[in-house]
């Protein structure tokens, strides 16, 4: 039996329309959050955390991610001869990140859904558990939300879903798992998940924030549902149908993830994402402050009096 996890899947396929025009031509994975776009955050939480083998699933105009973490050994050597080896190191450093990673790359085939890229992918990960990370969030913590979750799953053997405490007005954007125990140290077993209810009848104070581990009886739902979907070719195939349908008989676990977590995937998310890091940021942050503190009260400048 497997004990741990080495797989990871980064579903990249998405339109982004939520951060348009900003992701007309730049997918919303490389948008930048301090000094690296989002999706490298999530790859290097992955690497940290032992996983092996990285698979991106993508769509047409998400070319900027590979080459993003692909090896540019002719820039490298410009970069060297020019005596800018801090720039060199950086360059190398991602396709290192890239190779460690072992980042695969695959298209998005089937009927719309985000249960749509974990079968694609599950097709490369015979029958192992995988972690899924949605690809706008991202995590400061001091044990990488990742490994987080792979703790849980060496603890139970059974899926995991990673979890925030969530603001109850903030119900409605959120998948909200049903608790049924609480294990201690944020462990907490679920019985399955109520898409974005209303406050009023949120099941409990949690929001599954789009990390996951998914293990092979999870994919079997994924299957039966995407071959029920080709029969009457209705409705989409989503994770958390084959999260719920697989828990109405076995167990289901909610890892209550600890650290700050950022989403970048709409506006207002976004900018307090970049704020946040660019205020961390050990060179910029103290400048930022003094400017932000500058500009309070600021009337601001008039450039076209
Ligand atoms: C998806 C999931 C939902 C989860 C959310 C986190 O929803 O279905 O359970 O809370 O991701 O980002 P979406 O935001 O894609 O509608």
């Amino acid at each position: 039996m497997t004990t741990t996890i080495r797989r990871a899947v980064i579903p990249a396929a998405g339109l982004g329309s939520r951060l348009l025009p900003l992701t007309k031509a730049t997918p919303k994975e490389m948008l930048p959050v301090g000094d690296k776009p989002v999706i490298e955050h999530t790859v290097r939480e992955l690497v940290a955390s032992g996983i092996t083998d990285i698979t991106i699933v993508v769509s047409g105009g998400k070319s900027l991610i590979q080459d993003h973490f692909r090896p540019n050994p002719a820039l490298v050597e410009q970069l060297r001869a020019d005596g800018k080896q801090e720039y060199a190191d950086a360059v190398e450093e991602i396709a290192e990140l890239s190779r460690r990673g072992h980042i695969t790359y695959l298209d998005q085939h089937g009927p719309y859904g985000n249960g749509t890229p974990v079968l694609n992918a599950a097709r490369n990960f015979d029958n192992e558990p995988m972690l899924v990370l949605w690809p706008d969030d991202v995590f400061v913590a001091e044990v990488p939300r990742a490994q987080q979750l792979i703790r849980a799953y060496e603890a139970t053997n059974c899926p995991v879903l990673a979890l925030m405490p969530m603001r109850p007005e903030d119900s409605q954007r959120y998948g909200v798992p049903v608790v049924k125990e609480d294990l201690g140290d944020g462990l907490l077993r679920i019985t399955g998940l109520v898409e974005k209810p209303k406050p009023a009848d949120a099941p409990s104070a949690f929001a599954a924030i789009g990390g996951y581990v998914i293990t092979p009886g999870i994919i079997d739902e994924l299957r039966e549902q995407t071959r029920r979907w080709y029969e009457h070719r209705t409705g989409e195939i989503y994770l958390t149908d084959a999260i719920n349908a697989y828990a109405g008989s076995r167990a289901v676990y909610g890892q209550v993830i600890q650290g700050r977590w950022y989403d970048t995937g709409n506006p207002a998310d976004y900018l307090v994402a970049q704020f946040a890091f660019a205020l961390a940021h050990p060179e910029y942050g103290p400048v930022l402050r003094r400017l932000a503190r500058d500009l309070e009260g600021h009337p601001g400048i008039d450039t076209n009096p």
